[in-house]
C-alpha cells in the first residue's frame, strides 16, 4: 500500500536520511529502529513531505495506492494528511495547542478533512475520546490540554490521528516522553485500536523491547540508511549487521539488571 523508493533528506551538508527504500503492507506494523540522531523522524516527516528548509527531499519517490506524493499538490497534500497518513509525535505536551480546548483541535480536523458539520463533528470528536479511554468524554471535551495528563494528552493525540480513519499511523516514539507505566498501556491501546480499525502503523523507536511488543517487521536505520531490514523474531535471535546486534546486546545487558 505504500512504497517508498531511493528516498533521501538533506540537511544543507547532513544526509539525514540516504537512499532509503522499504514497503509497508496493508495492516502491517512495521518498526523502525535506531539510535538518536540516525534519522528517524527525518523519514517520517519526508513520508509526509512537511520538510522545511533547510531540509529538503532531494530525491525518492513515496507511492501511496499507486501514487506518487512527490507529484501531488499541497493541496492534495493537505488532503492526504490526516485523512490517508496521520501522524503521532514524542512530545504530546507540545503537540497540542495549549490555547484550544481538547474537543476543537479534534472538531477542526474533523471539519477540514470529513466535511462534517459542528454538531456530527462535535459528536464525533467524543466518540474518539471514548474509543481511546478517556472517561466522561462528553465533559472531558471541554478540557485545554493542561487540564489532562500526559497519558491522558497522549491518548487525545491518539484520537485526534485516527479521527479520520486514516490507512497508515505513523507513530514516532510516541511513548518515549512517558512514565514507564503509562507506556505499557499507551502501547496496549495501539494494540487494541490496530485490531479494531485496522490500519497500517509505522512504529518508530530506539527501543528494541518496544519494536519486539508490537512490530511484526523491523527495519534498523544507522546514520540516514537503513541497514538491516528483518522480521522482529529473527532480528532478535539473530542480527546480522553489527550494529543491530548492539543494540540488542544493550537491551538485553539492560533487561538481565
Ligand atoms: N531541522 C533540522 N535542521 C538541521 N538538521 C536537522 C534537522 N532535523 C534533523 N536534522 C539532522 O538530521 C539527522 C537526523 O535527525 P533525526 O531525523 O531527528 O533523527 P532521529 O529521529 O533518529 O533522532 C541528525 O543529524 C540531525 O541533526
Ligand atoms: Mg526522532
Amino acid at each position: 500500500m505504500l512504497e517508498v523508493k531511493n528516498l533521501s533528506v538533506n540537511f544543507k551538508f547532513v544526509e539525514a536520511v540516504r537512499n532509503v527504500s522499504f514497503v509497508l503492507e496493508n495492516r502491517e506494523s512495521l518498526g523502525i529502529l535506531g539510535e538518536s540522531g540516525s534519522g528517524k523522524s527525518t523519514l517520517a516527516l519526508a513520508l509526509l513531505r512537511l520538510i522545511t528548509p533547510p531540509g529538503k527531499i532531494i530525491s525518492g519517490k513515496i507511492i501511496l495506492n499507486g501514487r506518487d506524493l512527490m507529484g501531488v499538490s499541497d493541496k492534495e497534500l493537505m488532503k492526504i494528511r490526516g485523512a490517508k497518513i496521520s501522524m503521532i509525535f514524542q512530545d504530546p505536551f507540545t503537540s497540542l495547542n495549549p490555547v484550544f480546548t481538547i474537543g476543537d483541535q479534534i472538531i477542526e480536523t474533523l471539519c477540514l478533512h470529513q466535511g462534517l458539520n459542528r454538531k456530527q463533528a462535535r459528536d464525533k470528536a467524543v466518540e474518539m475520546l471514548d474509543l481511546v479511554h478517556i472517561d466522561n468524554p462528553d465533559e472531558r471535551i471541554n478540557n485545554y490540554p493542561h487540564q489532562f495528563s500526559g497519558g491522558m494528552k497522549q491518548r487525545a493525540m491518539i484520537a485526534m490521528a485516527l479521527a479520520c480513519n486514516p490507512e497508515i499511523l505513523i507513530a514516532d516514539e510516541p511513548t518515549t516522553a512517558l512514565d514507564t507505566t503509562i507506556q505499557k498501556e499507551i502501547l496496549d491501546l495501539f494494540d487494541e485500536l490496530k485490531n479494531k480499525l485496522g490500519f497500517s502503523i509505522i512504529f518508530i523507536t530506539h527501543n528494541f523491547g518496544i519494536i519486539r511488543k508490537m512490530c511484526s517487521r523491523v527495519l534498523v536505520m544507522q546514520k540516514g540508511e537503513i541497514v538491516e531490514e528483518a522480521k522482529t523474531g529473527d532480528l532478535f535471535n539473530n542480527p546480522k549487521h553489527p550494529y543491530t546486534r548492539e543494540l540488542i546486546d544493550s537491551l538485553k545487558v539492560l533487561n538481565a539488571a
